[in-house]
């Protein structure tokens, strides 16, 4: 390989936030003991508050922001991985405190990476990346309700933010696991998106908004919000005896104003998700899942390949809520 190579820069100097495309050099590659060729990264919220001004999570500048990536292992220092190994990375706080994805060229620490499981490839992980593996975990927390708590099958299922990148996933994954998936959106035009996805019914977002009773009628025995603040407290409140509401997300604002009559009169449990910390165990487990649940063809159709330059942008749409799908980064176009 050639010592250089291309990645987005941050960078924050005298108070003026800048995001460039560089050619940066491998010795810029401090952290970590596997050096990665970079085939796939791919677009989350949380990538685009970074690019947008560091969002309060980047410190230190200059910095390769990019929350996950797929790619091959070029040189190991760790027995686990060898040279051509396909790796997958996503979270440890890689593209917030350690140098990411948006570059052809990573160096991570071991602990951090999975093997692509042999029924993937780098780029279908891509395509589900942060957003696509948090909404397995979040439909797999679900799925707990009847398995590993041995409570009554669940039938339906609430999806907030259901046009977004976890939430588009979610209403794919949990239609394919059997149960009826309830989509919630702000997006009036997108109805036949998210039917085609699999959601059977789908509810306008403005339903969840505003104050909501102690306790409501119970109807759901899940919920996959990736949204939070008041769509999150009138959640509480409708969900049925011993459901699960899997919380991700703060799309629509982080304060929750609830009681504790959802957990004690009605056994409600709050199963908090952080794809990021997940273990190694966790994830390989859910990347193993994957193909069983993920229409591939489908999610290609509703993903899009962005080069870095498109990268930069296309993030300021996401933020403003314009953006649908996915969005997959390929730093060698
Ligand atoms: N905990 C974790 O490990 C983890 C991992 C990944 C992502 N996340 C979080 O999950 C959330 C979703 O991530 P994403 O990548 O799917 O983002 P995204 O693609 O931007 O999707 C967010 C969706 O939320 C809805 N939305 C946007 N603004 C809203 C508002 N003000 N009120 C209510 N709904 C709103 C929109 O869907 P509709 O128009 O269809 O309503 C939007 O498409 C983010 O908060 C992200 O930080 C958490």
């Amino acid at each position: 390989m050639s010592e250089k190579f291309k990645a987005v820069v941050i960078d924050n100097q005298n108070e003026k936030f800048t995001r460039e495309i560089k050619e940066i050099n491998k010795t810029d590659l401090k952290d970590g003991n596997v050096f990665v060729k970079i085939d796939y990264s791919s677009l989350n919220y949380k990538d685009a508050l970074i690019l947008n001004n560091g969002g309060k999570i980047v410190r230190k500048f200059p910095f390769v922001p990019g929350i996950d990536f797929s790619g091959k292992v070029i040189e190991s220092e760790d027995s686990k991985f060898k040279k051509d190994d396909n790796v997958i990375l996503t979270g440890f706080r890689v593209g917030e405190a350690y140098f990411g994805g948006f570059s052809q060229y990573a160096k991570v620490d071991s602990n951090f990476l999975i093997k692509t499981p042999n029924d993937l490839d780098n780029h279908k992980a891509m395509m589900l990346g942060t957003a696509g593996f948090t909404s397995l975990l979040c439909a797999f927390a679900v799925k707990a309700k009847e398995e590993l708590l041995m409570g009554e099958k669940v039938k339906d299922v609430l999806v907030t933010g259901a046009t977004g990148g976890v939430g588009s996933i979610a209403v794919m994954v949990l239609s394919k696991m059997g149960y009826d998936v309830h989509a919630v959106t702000g997006k009036k035009d997108k109805n036949d998106y998210l039917k085609d996805l699999g959601a059977k019914n789908i509810i306008d977002r403005k339903e969840f908004e505003g104050e909501s009773k102690l306790l409501e009628k119970g109807i759901w025995d899940g919920v996959v919000d990736t949204v939070g603040g008041t769509a999150l407290t009138k959640i509480f409140a409708q969900t049925k005896p011993g459901g699960i509401v899997a919380a991700c997300g703060n799309a629509g604002g982080i304060k929750i104003n609830t009681t504790v009559m959802p957990f004690i009169i009605r056994g409600v449990k709050l199963w908090g998700i952080d794809s990021s910390g997940s273990s190694i165990k966790r994830r390989e487990f859910i990347w193993n899942e994957a193909s069983k649940l993920i229409d591939f063809n489908k999610l290609k159709s509703l993903t899009k390949e962005l080069s870095l330059n498109d990268l930069l942008e296309t993030y300021p749409k996401l933020l403003k809520g314009e953006y649908f799908g996915r969005a997959i980064v390929n730093p060698n176009k």
